[in-house]
């Protein structure tokens, strides 16, 4: 390094000055910064080429070398921030409204809710009108008007949730709005029942303490299990297409005969999978021709009136359609299992 006179360093400040001032962005200034101050730079190379110089003027270049190494690095990180800030207030200050707005999160119906409005929809289609009951129901509507006498040992299908030192229980199915329609109307009558429903069963994948069900009945002079047959067939491939269905005698108080009905498995078309555990059927729901005692507790003469009944769960057929293999998954409310209906 060339030795620099006081006049020399003088005029390398000036010049210093002057890049500084016309740098425009922090870029620049610390490429100045490196030039003039960084390890290999014209100052700092200075600095070292200092033990060269006579020993005379050795004090004086190195007081006006290291003076103007520190001014001219105080004037860089001063115009540094300067400018930093000027980036920082045009960023704020500036309003692009060709940028996309803040996505807002829009809620839809949850998957059971879905599949819930879709079946009352093609009952509706087929004339049947909406009613509901309470969920919190008593002994009386749950079971002993649906001819489940005291003591029955048919109360044990439902192990049952009995609200405390009361007569009122959380309804184990939706068959007690038959007994409370009955009671107000005069047939003949078509209604679906859709609610919530509580037993106390232990929760596993494919059983949880509350589901829902819709309930299905029509009482009138000339009705057949013919025609729950067919209202049911008509359901069935409305919701699904192209299934089989079949019928399977069965047991229920409110209902002779009683039957459960299966659908073909949707998954293997009958051939037999790990949903349909193999057997090909998926069971849907519990039917039947109403009980004549039912019709009696209501006030109805079983002679005039005849009916057929069935409950459907809405779980099991949502689980069904959406290849669902946990129940739970419908009541944890997972935000990534909801978003995907
Ligand atoms: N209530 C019955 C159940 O929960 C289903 C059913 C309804 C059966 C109507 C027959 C008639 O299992």
């Amino acid at each position: 390094m060339a030795l620099l006179s006081e006049g020399e360093i003088g005029q390398l400040v000036l010049a210093a000055e002057k890049e500084i001032e016309s740098a425009s962005t922090p870029e620049e200034l610390s490429t100045l910064k490196i030039k003039y101050v960084g390890r290999s730079g014209i100052l700092t190379l200075a600095l070292r080429g200092l033990k060269d110089i006579s020993p005379e003027d050795r004090p004086k270049v190195g007081q006006a070398l290291n003076s103007a190494k520190v001014s001219l690095e105080e004037k860089i990180d001063a115009r540094t921030s300067e400018l930093e800030a000027a980036a920082r207030k045009t960023a704020r200050g500036f309003f692009d409204h060709t940028l996309p707005g803040t996505p807002y999160f829009l809620g839809h119906p949850h998957p059971l809710v879905q599949v819930n409005r879709e079946i009352v929809r093609i009952f509706n289609f087929m004339g049947f009108e909406t009613a509901t009951g309470p969920e919190i129901e008593t002994d009386y509507y749950n079971f002993e008007a649906l001819n489940f006498p005291k003591d029955h040992p048919a109360r044990d299908m439902w192990d049952t949730f009995y609200l405390q030192d009361s007569e009122l229980l959380l309804r184990t199915h939706t068959s007690p709005v038959q007994a409370r329609v009955f009671e107000k109307r005069k047939p003949p009558i078509k209604i679906l029942a859709p609610g919530r429903v509580y037993r106390h069963e232990a929760i596993n994948a494919r059983s949880y303490y509350t589901f829902l069900q819709i309930e299905g009945f029509y009482v009138d002079a000339d009705v057949s299990f013919a025609d729950l047959k067919g209202v049911l067939h008509a359901f069935v491939s409305a919701f699904y297409g192209d299934v089989k269905t079949r019928f399977r005698p069965s047991f229920f108080p409110f209902t002779e005969p009683s039957a459960e009905m299966d659908i073909s498995c949707t998954i293997c078309g009958g051939k037999g999978c790990s949903v349909c555990k193999y057997e090909g059927w998926l069971e849907i729901l519990g039917c039947g021709m109403i009980h004549p005692q039912v019709f009696r507790n209501v006030g109805y003469d079983p002679e005039v009136w005849r009916g057929y009944a069935f409950g459907l769960g809405v779980d099991r057929i949502a689980m069904q359609k959406y290849r669902i293999d946990d129940i739970r998954l419908f009541y944890e409310n997972d935000l990534r299992f909801l978003e995907q209906f």
